[in-house]
């Protein structure tokens, strides 16, 4: 894309994606459940891809909520392994491309040789700027603000701070990534109109896109679509303009 078009076009600093739609996707065509998340890790590597040439600077995949563990054992297993599989075969696209990996969750919750080498890609992905790849795993909204109202209130406790000193800046500091900007955009495959504990306080201000397209067959066109409508959306953010 040429500066100059690029220019016309309004692109988001930051995309959240509910990636849903694998399930479906794999019964469509009579295959186990895996198949369709094995197909959806391809969409994860192309929007990676997707939104290097977009110049997205942040891309955040909801990858496991925190609910996701009440699902059977075999299916848990084929997420982290495809998890794991991920990491091995993309780092060296992470470092071609100076993107940064990161993860927001519960991850006291994930398979301890997980979290290692989850730590070990983001330590060594650590100084880039180009772009960053933040993994939502074991993540639920809830759960994220409970844990910053807990902070919150042991530093009252503790005499370090006033409650009503307490404003959107100190909630939004103790959220599992606070140097990361909210969303501007929040994309949905396989056309749920749900929020589903995802992001909830940085979503406030979002806009928000839903597609009938299921995740696995979501790749670079159909995110430029969103991008494009992104791209007509005024945004107002409560003002009258
Ligand atoms: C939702 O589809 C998808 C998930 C719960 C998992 C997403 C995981 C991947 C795309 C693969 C691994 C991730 C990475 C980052 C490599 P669903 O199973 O709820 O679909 P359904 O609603 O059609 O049943």
């Amino acid at each position: 894309m040429s500066s100059d078009s690029k220019s016309k076009s309004v692109v988001p600093a930051h995309v959240a994606i509910i990636m849903d739609g694998n399930g479906r996707w794999a019964r469509q065509r009579g295959l186990p459940r895996i198949k369709g998340h094995e197909k959806g890790s391809e969409s994860v590597r192309a929007i990676v891809k997707a939104c290097r040439n977009a110049g997205v600077k942040y891309l955040t995949l909801y990858a496991f909520s925190v609910e996701n563990w009440i699902r059977p054992k075999t299916e848990i297993n084929a997420l982290m392994r495809l998890l794991d599989r991920f990491l091995r075969n993309e780092e060296h696209e992470l470092h071609e491309n100076r993107v940064r990996l990161r993860v927001i969750g519960r991850r006291e919750d994930l398979p301890s040789r997980l979290d290692e080498k989850l730590r070990e890609v983001e330590a060594r992905t650590r100084q880039y700027e180009d772009g960053n790849l933040i993994l939502a795993l074991s993540y639920g909204g809830r759960t994220e603000l409970v844990k910053a109202c807990r902070t919150i209130a042991q530093r009252v406790k503790d005499g370090e701070l006033s409650p009503d000193e307490i404003d959107e800046d100190t909630v939004s500091a103790n959220l599992y990534a606070p140097d990361i900007p909210d969303p501007d955009l929040l994309i949905r495959t396989s056309g749920e109109l749900r929020v589903s504990n995802f992001l909830l306080w940085q979503i406030s201000y979002a806009e928000f896109y839903v597609t009938d397209v299921l995740w696995p067959d979501f790749r670079e066109p159909e995110f430029k679509e969103a991008l494009a409508d992104f791209s007509k959306r005024r945004r107002r953010f409560g003002d009258v303009k």
